[in-house]
């Protein structure tokens, strides 16, 4: 455990981080240099969380430039007429007014003798260390570590030491429960009632603004007993004050124990009680208790996930460490009723909504990992049909259209315009809501994965029944006669560049993918065939799906060929930024060979086993010139489709960039929340992508192309019932299974009970269980 106010408050020498290191050395993440343009990445890079709580890393003393944050995952409110539902910015709880000697302390004054921040992905615990000279020339040793418990929901805890050195000193520390906090000035809660219990535990209740959830934020400060306390109330910050007078090399602590409970689907007047109870056991725990269980939670967590990487760039188990620790921050597994959002509980970025980004690039991560987890994803959708059914209803269509961005009612939620213009005073009207109705496809491919991987039958008995009859009804209604054939009109495909047109391949490939799915599934089910078999037969006949040309390039759409190219060298090497629309229109981009990220290639990385390696390839090789990559969902599916087609160097750029999407070097390219698709994304790239991992007609394939960087994969994964381990290196792969399993290594069958190893490369193997596969 990092203690602060051992050695003097320094926290270098913690328990906590041995036991990180031993661990694993690399499973760190550090702030070596105090730089205000970074604080809000690194608030949002070393954000604590675990799916229910997500608190941003903001530093305890306020800065102008960095935002604060704090979410519930599931409490969505709107602020009021022409405002879009967001998940609300909690009241701040990491905030602390801190005065040395008379001197407010804050890193942009006085002098910086020595910083460093370190995340431990291991334990969830960010520490931070400052050496600081007052412009009065005393130094201080302020030393601070946090957590979100992995053990119990509302939890957050964080300890403070301030060590005096040359001399007497005054150390005043003022922090609570401050509720000033908005997202970005938009308030969505009212305050109800502000307490102070037994002159220790803080508690205020919050409703928001259309009375529909409550919030109750609780925290009790213990401070070294020398210390004195006393409480305020005023302008929605409820504080405790402390202060002590410490002599030279003495420490001033403080240990923050905080609780926060939601009711995100009603008011809940009992709900204070039960988390004041929470919290008083939780602070007669205390710190080092707290963070032991909720490390050994976590621990157990890693065990079932994690993804090991031998590899010349150490920087490579860094990232999978990093996507690990933030797909387990992001994920809420204790509700159902609330799915992963785009910028998981790091930030306010996207407003909180949930995406086709959590079926296509998360939820492949929790089916191998933690089926269930899966399972509830998909229980998300399937809970908000109603709304999907409204939506495709209001469209003049039948079935399900899922709102292309989701929060908890299942309505749709995307803003109905974007940026404005501010010469003109116009607003560009935002198109996805309208048209990008490829989402429908991905919750139907998504359940496919999930029954593939489980076998789950009840699930797709009832659940899955409904998802894939519904998306498919969906796509029945969508099509249009167009002399004899059925076409798919105004869509976009998820280039977002490219919008309003007919026919694009991965919308229609995955839409006939969705209804060959339902017809499949009631055959299976055994449901008599009726007039929607009928016309699920009808419409996989007549479907038209856009061909390749005799080069093996499928088309993006209709009339994407006959478009003009533009040279992106400018635009591709700030990739993620969209500098294109600076100096073109939308509506100009629209008329040019431009994509914003993976479209066709994305249909080549969705049904691997519809297009063999050659149009793969082909298809790379035209599409990723044109290809700006302004998504952070693009350059890692590349990779995967690269690695398919043996392109292992290509695969490895192309991986390590996605990578570098939040763990770059770019200021400001993370600020308003972690890019959660990507960190999904760093995962299927190892798993998918240079593991080989695919499924083919319901089999499970393993097809290995290491990038020349690494020397050993090894990670665990689901199926069917089966826990496997992989360990894949240049020359061999070992399979451990608990129980019997068929799998396909380079498209040969093998079964494997307990453990095999099968040799990969052409040299002999030495292993005397080896069997050669090549
Ligand atoms: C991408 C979408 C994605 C969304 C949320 C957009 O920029 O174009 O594909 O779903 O971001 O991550």
């Amino acid at each position: 455990m990092a203690d602060p106010a051992a050695g003097g408050g320094h926290l270098s020498g913690g328990r906590n981080r041995e036991v990180c290191r031993a661990m694993n050395p690399l499973t760190t993440l550090v702030e070596a240099r105090f730089d205000p343009h970074y604080h809000n990445k690194y608030a949002t890079l070393m954000a604590a969380g675990n799916g229910a709580l997500g608190v941003r890393a903001t530093h305890e003393e306020a800065y102008a430039t960095q935002t604060r944050g704090m979410f519930f995952a599931g409490l969505y409110h709107r602020a009021g007429e022409g405002e879009t539902t967001e998940l609300v910015n909690l009241p701040d709880l990491v905030g602390m007014d801190i005065e040395l000697n008379g001197e407010i302390f804050s890193l942009l004054g006085g002098e910086i003798l020595r910083y460093r921040r370190e995340l431990c992905f291991a334990s969830g615990e960010l520490a931070r260390i400052v050496e600081w000279r007052s412009a009065q020339g005393q130094r201080f040793t302020i030393a601070s570590t946090r957590f979100v418990s992995a053990a119990r929901r509302g939890l957050f805890c964080l300890r403070l030491a301030i060590t005096a050195h040359d001399g007497a000193a005054t150390v005043r520390v003022a922090t609570g429960i401050d509720a000033t906090q908005t997202n970005s000035g938009r308030q969505h809660l009212a305050e109800r009632e502000l307490r102070v219990f037994d002159n220790c535990y803080l508690q205020g209740r919050y409703r928001t603004l259309d009375n529909a959830s409550d919030v109750t934020l609780g925290c009790a400060c213990r401070v070294s007993p020398q210390a004195q306390v006393s409480f305020s109330a005023k302008n929605r910050r409820l504080l405790q004050h402390s202060q002590q007078t410490l002599a030279t090399g003495e420490c001033f602590t403080l240990e923050k124990c905080a609780w926060v409970s939601a009711s995100p689907d009603a008011p809940d007047d009992g709900a204070a009680s039960v988390a004041l109870r929470a919290l008083r056991e939780c602070a007669t725990v205390g710190y080092d208790a707290l963070l032991a269980e909720s490390s050994e939670a976590r621990r157990v967590w890693w065990r079932h996930a994690r993804v090991e990487v031998d590899s010349e760039n150490e920087a490579d188990q860094q990232a999978l460490d990093f996507a690990l620790y933030h797909l387990h921050a992001m994920t809420p597994r204790h509700d159902e009723r609330s799915s992963i959002a785009a910028k998981g509980l790091t930030g306010e970025g996207y407003k909180g909504h949930v995406f086709w980004d959590t079926e296509v690039f998360l939820l492949p991560f929790h089916l191998h990992t933690a089926p269930s987890v899966a399972r509830q994803l998909l229980r998300y959708r399937w809970l908000n049909l109603t709304g999907a059914k409204r939506k495709a209803a209001r469209g003049g269509w039948q079935g399900a259209l899922f709102p292309w961005e989701s929060a908890r009612s299942g309505e749709e939620e995307t803003p109905e315009f974007a940026a404005i213009n501010i010469r003109t005073g116009q607003r560009q009207k935002v198109a996805s809501a309208l048209a990008e109705h490829h989402l429908v496809a991905d919750i139907a491919w998504a359940v496919a994965t999930y029954w593939q991987a489980t076998g789950d039958d009840a699930f797709m008995a009832k659940e899955g029944r409904a998802l894939l009859e519904d998306t498919a009804r969906f796509w029945l209604s969508r099509a249009q006669d167009v002399n004899g054939r059925l076409e798919l009109h105004d869509v976009i495909g998820p280039d977002e560049y490219t919008e309003h047109i007919n026919n694009n391949a991965y919308t229609s490939y995955l839409a006939h993918y969705n209804v060959a799915l339902a017809r499949e599934n009631h055959r299976r089910l055994g449901v008599p065939d009726d007039a929607f078999t009928a016309q699920c037969e009808d419409f996989l006949a007549r479907l038209y799906l856009p061909v390749a040309r005799a080069d093996g390039v499928i088309p993006q759409d209709d009339t994407f060929f006959s478009k003009p190219t533009i040279d992106l060298t400018r635009y591709r090497a700030s990739a993620g930024s969209q500098s294109v629309l600076l100096d073109y229109s939308r509506a100009e981009v629209n008329e040019m060979q431009i994509l914003k990220q993976a479209d066709v290639v994305m249909l080549l990385y969705m049904l691997p086993w519809r297009f063999d390696n050659a149009t793969a390839a082909a298809n790379l090789d035209y599409y990723e010139p044109r290809t700006i990559h302004d998504s952070s969902l693009s350059k890692a599916i590349h990779g995967i489709v690269a690695a398919r087609c043996g392109r292992r160097d290509e695969a490895y750029r192309f991986w390590r960039a996605g990578c570098d999407i939040d763990l770059g070097d770019a200021p400001h390219s993370s600020d308003d929340g972690i890019h959660a698709a990507a960190t999904g994304a760093i995962w299927l790239g190892a798993v998918q992508g240079f593991a080989g991992i695919s499924v083919k007609a319901g089999e499970l394939h393993v097809t290995p192309s290491l990038p020349q960087q690494w020397r050993r994969l090894a990670f665990p994964f689901c199926w069917q019932g089966r826990q496997l381990h992989l360990v894949i290196t240049h020359d061999a792969l070992t399979v451990r299974s608990d129980g019997a399993v068929r799998l396909f290594i380079n498209d040969t069958a093998v079964d494997v009970e307990g453990e095999r190893t099968f040799c990969l490369s052409a040299d002999v193997c030495k292993e005397a269980t080896c069997n050669r596969m090549q």
